[in-house]
């Protein structure tokens, strides 16, 4: 196990999302978001992943599949390892199929999670040694035991932990700051899912914010919630602000728009 394998990162890989994206799937009725802004900030987030040092990888926008710039829950990153993974909505079954070639073309090793059961990335958090793997409306028991045979013998153990129903993922909740450390919503927290690990709480009122992005030096962070961007500088993280208003109205977050990983 290499420290900082789970932050220290040298690409990205990010979908331009389609027009189609306003039809994207979504659990609470924020609003349809408007294509042409949400194009503008994704093109923002992808240059900040390119400024702290990604080379990124930019796929095509699939009009087929309106949640594909939510790339995250396609595949899983470990290493020089790509598994690609099981979405659970069944609009989004044919999304895995799309990125495995972009996939072969990047890692030695392309890894097909088998069926029957179904894993999104978002309900993935990895830290240094462990995968957190959130049992939830779109991971399921079999789609987890298929992860953990595939992810144990890449070095990970594999902790199953459960969603919340109230939310889409896991990482809707909580996000890793460092190799011993997870940002995460207090009632995620609560729940003691992160045992053996710091935990810093979201601020009350700024849960959505729980979502954020360590990526090398840098921690991303959601425009609009300035206490938290205070208490992580307070904590010493360097972070960066951006805005992710459109993608957020289809309960995206900043993780959801990329692969991370180093090669
Ligand atoms: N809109 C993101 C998802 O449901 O997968």
């Amino acid at each position: 196990m290499s420290a900082g394998r789970s932050f220290n990162f040298t690409h990205a890989i990010v979908r331009i999302p389609s027009r189609s994206v306003v039809k994207g799937l979504t659990s609470v009725d924020k609003g349809m978001p408007d294509a042409d802004r949400l194009l503008n900030e994704h093109l923002a987030y992808t240059n900040v992943l390119r400024a702290i040092g990604a080379r990124v990888t930019v796929l095509p926008r699939l009009e087929r599949f309106p949640d594909s710039v939510f790339v995250e829950d396609a595949a899983l990153c470990l290493g020089g390892s790509a598994i690609v993974l099981r979405p659970g909505a069944s609009s989004r079954y044919g999304e895995a199929g799309m990125i495995r070639p972009d996939l072969e073309k990047l890692f030695a090793t392309v890894i097909d999670l088998p069926g029957p059961g179904f894993v999104d990335g978002g309900d993935v958090l990895a830290s240094d040694s462990e995968l957190f793997v959130g049992l939830s409306a779109r991971t399921d028991a079999n789609g987890f035991e298929a992860l953990k045979a595939v992810a144990e013998p890449l070095g990970y153990a594999v902790r199953p932990v459960h969603t919340p129903a109230e939310i889409l993922h896991f990482k809707t909740d909580c996000g890793l700051l460092d190799s011993k450390t997870i940002f995460s919503t207090e009632a995620l927290a609560d729940t003691g899912c992160f045992s053996g690990y710091r935990v810093i709480t979201a601020p009350v009122g700024e849960e959505a914010a729980a979502n954020l992005v360590r990526f090398n030096n840098s921690v991303l962070v959601t425009a609009g919630y300035p206490q938290t961007v205070a208490k992580l500088e307070s904590k010493g993280y360097e972070v960066i602000v951006v805005a992710s208003y459109e993608a957020a109205k289809l309960d995206g977050g900043l993780s959801c728009m990329s692969l991370r990983f180093s090669l």
